[in-house]
């Protein structure tokens, strides 16, 4: 993100030493984490549709979730992550920032979990597994309120998506995926979406009224 618009998103300086260093936690671990400017334009939607309910498919270490309720006090954030390793970091973010109220960590795969013990939601994040996006979709639409949106990241992949010339045979199947996911979303009658060339790639879908 443009360093000069970097610093005026950065307003509460405690939390921001604390999400810095979640930042340079994931580099070092290569844990792939949502770029600025997609999590900017994230909690600004968030806040433009007065979204209480999130649910996030794919944790990590806690970045996202913890940076949409830091952005946004009355809001709810349901989290599914299925590595252990990162549920346990997740779990201590979470703690650290004592933000257990408003952050609730479902540790499991989010293809396995049962929809019945989850909520309607304003807005659903998806942010896992790359090549299972349309399923995760086909699960989780249901459960979008009728005003709500769904946030899908890293829709062209590093640019990848667009040019898959010299890639790895497994990288490649992948980004057709992505590929074939970001055509499936533009051929449902009942919803719309708008691909943003944010960060990674943002696509947001929403019902057809
Ligand atoms: C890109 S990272 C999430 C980053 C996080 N949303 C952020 O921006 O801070 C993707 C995470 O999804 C998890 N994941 C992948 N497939 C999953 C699945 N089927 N169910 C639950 N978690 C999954 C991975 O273990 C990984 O931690």
């Amino acid at each position: 993100m443009n360093t000069y618009l970097e610093q005026f998103n950065n307003k509460n300086e405690i939390s921001h030493e604390f999400f810095e260093q979640l930042r340079t936690y994931a580099e070092i671990n290569n844990v792939p984490i949502i770029k600025r400017d997609s999590l900017v334009l994230i909690q600004g939607l968030l806040n433009i549709i007065d979204a209480k309910e999130m649910l996030e498919i794919g944790t990590a270490i806690g970045y996202s979730a913890l940076s949409f309720v830091s952005a946004k006090k009355d809001l709810h954030v349901d989290t599914i992550e299925r590595n252990e390793l990162m549920y346990q970091e997740a779990t201590k973010n979470v703690k650290m920032l004592n933000k257990q109220e408003q952050v609730n960590i479902i540790y499991g795969d989010a293809l396995e979990v049962d929809n019945n013990s989850l909520k309607k939601y304003d807005v659903i994040f998806i942010d896992a597994a790359k090549a299972q996006y349309q399923k995760f979709f086909d699960k989780y639409a249901p459960l979008l309120k009728d005003n709500g949106i769904i946030l899908t990241d890293n829709i062209i992949f590093h640019g990848c998506v667009s040019d898959q010339e010299n890639l790895s045979k497994n990288v490649r199947s992948m980004v057709k995926k992505i590929d074939m996911y970001n055509h499936y979303l533009n051929t449902l009658e009942d919803y719309t979406t708008y691909y943003i060339d944010s960060g990674d790639g943002l696509a947001v879908t929403m019902r057809k009224k």
